[in-house]
């Protein structure tokens, strides 16, 4: 669930992943699309139709007369009468149509001879209900505006006399993956089914356990030395920090900007966050064999070598050096739709911020919350402080139920190696709600076709969904 600039090498599977956008951001979604689209330009996307449906701004307040509109696709032409109906909820970023051509869904789409849909959340991509995202505007932005948004669209399919009586599956991954589980909370008269891959529902602002995972994973599947180094590596930039001819050796070693001020501590933060995200991806995205890989390069510099090109314009491209500046980077924030609308959700409603508050400090501890509620607030304004953060948070457990979400009917699949998978629902909630943890598979791998390089426990995985989702819909022949 985070922005990834990555170079997806399909002959080995080795992803290797860099310059993440930070703070807390998943987007994952961005991630998966564009491996997915990458994979489904292979196919025809013809037969998959752009449409757009008229949405409320407010869907609780009725006095609120402005509307927007929210784009969707659709693919009908594998669905036969009384075909299931799929709906693919996209998350915290602009809509592709891959998971129409390809992937799990499209998969049981085709076994079961459904109707294919894919909706985009409102204030990404082209759903936008305003130019401008000021403080102002953003204040329709929430998970539950698009719940009901999307809850709107199923009943609006259902109006036709053709889907009339068509089962509803509902399929998301990494924050939709929370969607989908809660669109079965909140609508089971419209929804049948949930697939929550990789779904944080819990909302947690100091989310320590996110780069315990990372460490986990490199301790556990790094090449032998390999977390040392990384130690050592990072206790060593801390040393350099506490001189000043430290942080002048450091400035010519990392490339950093003249100008930048490293004596800073929200600089010095945002340093170490940038370079910790460099490990992030790597877990969150990679396999057993891409932190081998990682490691391997780790192994031979000296220092971690900072991506070029992230959203956040680290890289400083005319300078030609790194500007860990924090107030730049709020300004970089706000000029990019979907990022500033993402730290707007993490603000108001999950938190997710990865910090260095683990007892397993491989990266120091130098990535405070306070660092992330600095943003909120410099980004949003001074009434976006640790109280309202702190009870964005609660209220959303309280409404969606947290861990224990009153739900059946929805399957809950997680990666081990994910650090995603530690907000997730690990084990059963019910008989009927299940939940699938699969070893050496990172974030949201299940909604993918299976290919060659998959671990076995990952087309298992896969073929498991499929016959619960089956099983759930009473198609006919569920075999697995
Ligand atoms: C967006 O709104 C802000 C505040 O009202 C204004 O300063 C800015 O110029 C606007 N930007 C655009 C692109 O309209
Ligand atoms: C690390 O160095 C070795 C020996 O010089 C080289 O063979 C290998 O390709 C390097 N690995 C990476 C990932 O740079
Ligand atoms: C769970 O949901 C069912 C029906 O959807 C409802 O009858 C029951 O009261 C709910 N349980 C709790 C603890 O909210």
């Amino acid at each position: 669930m985070y922005f990834a600039e990555l170079v997806v090498f399909l002959s080995t599977y080795y992803i290797r992943a860099r310059g993440f956008s930070l703070f807390g951001h998943g987007d994952g979604l961005n991630f998966l699309f564009k491996e997915i689209n990458e994979t489904a330009a292979l196919f025809d996307s013809s037969e998959v139709q752009t449409k757009w449906m008229r949405q409320p701004l407010d869907n609780f307040d009725k006095s609120e007369t402005r509307t927007w509109k929210m784009r969707y696709f659709q693919r009908l032409d594998m669905w036969k009468p009384k075909g299931p109906i799929y709906l693919f909820m996209n998350g915290e970023g602009r809509a592709g149509k891959g998971f129409l051509q390809t992937g799990m869904m499209y998969e049981l789409a085709k076994e079961t001879k459904g109707a294919m849909f894919l909706s985009e959340h409102r204030y990404y991509g082209d759903s936008k209900p305003f130019d401008n995202y000021t403080t102002e505007n953003l204040k329709f932005l929430s998970s539950s505006q698009a719940l009901a948004d999307n809850a709107r669209l199923i009943k609006r399919i259902k109006l036709s006399p053709l889907f009339y009586s068509s089962k509803v599956v509902v399929v998301g991954g990494s924050y939709a993956g929370n969607l989908a589980a809660w669109m079965k909370l909140l609508y089971p008269d419209l929804v049948d089914v949930a697939i929550a891959s990789s779904g944080p529902v819990l909302a947690k602002a100091d989310f320590f356990e996110y780069l315990e995972t990372v460490s986990d994973d490199f301790e556990q599947y790094g090449t032998p030395g390999c977390f040392d180094k990384i130690s050592k590596i990072f206790k060593r930039y801390e040393d350099m920090f506490k001189t000043d001819d430290g942080i002048k050796l450091l400035k010519e070693e990392e490339q950093i900007c003249d100008e930048t001020d490293m004596n800073k501590l929200q600089n010095q933060q945002l340093f170490f966050l940038y370079k910790a995200s460099e490990f992030m991806g790597v877990a969150q995205y990679g396999d057993l064999n891409s932190i081998k890989m990682h490691c391997e390069e780790i192994n031979n510099n000296s220092q971690v070598l900072s991506s070029k090109d992230d959203e956040t314009n680290m890289w400083n491209e005319r300078r030609q050096c790194f500007d860990y500046d924090f107030d730049s980077m709020i300004e970089s924030i706000k000029s990019i739709d979907w990022y500033i609308s993402w730290i707007y959700q993490t603000c108001t409603e999950f938190g997710y911020y990865q910090t260095s508050n683990s007892n397993n400090r491989l990266f120091t501890d130098n990535i405070p919350v306070e660092l992330f509620y600095n943003m909120c607030t410099d980004t949003f304004g001074p009434e976006f402080d640790k109280k309202r953060i702190d009870e964005g948070v609660l209220k959303s457990n309280e409404m969606y139920g947290g861990l224990n979400p009153n739900v059946t009917k929805v399957v809950f699949v997680n990666g081990e190696l994910d650090p995603w998978h530690r907000l997730s629902i690990l084990e059963d909630v019910s008989y009927d709600a299940p939940a699938k943890t699969i070893p050496f598979s990172s974030h949201c791998r299940d909604l993918f076709s299976d290919r060659s390089g998959d671990p076995e426990e990952l087309k298992e995985a896969r073929r498991y969904i499929k016959y619960l989702v089956k099983k759930w819909i009473g198609a006919g022949e569920y075999n697995m």
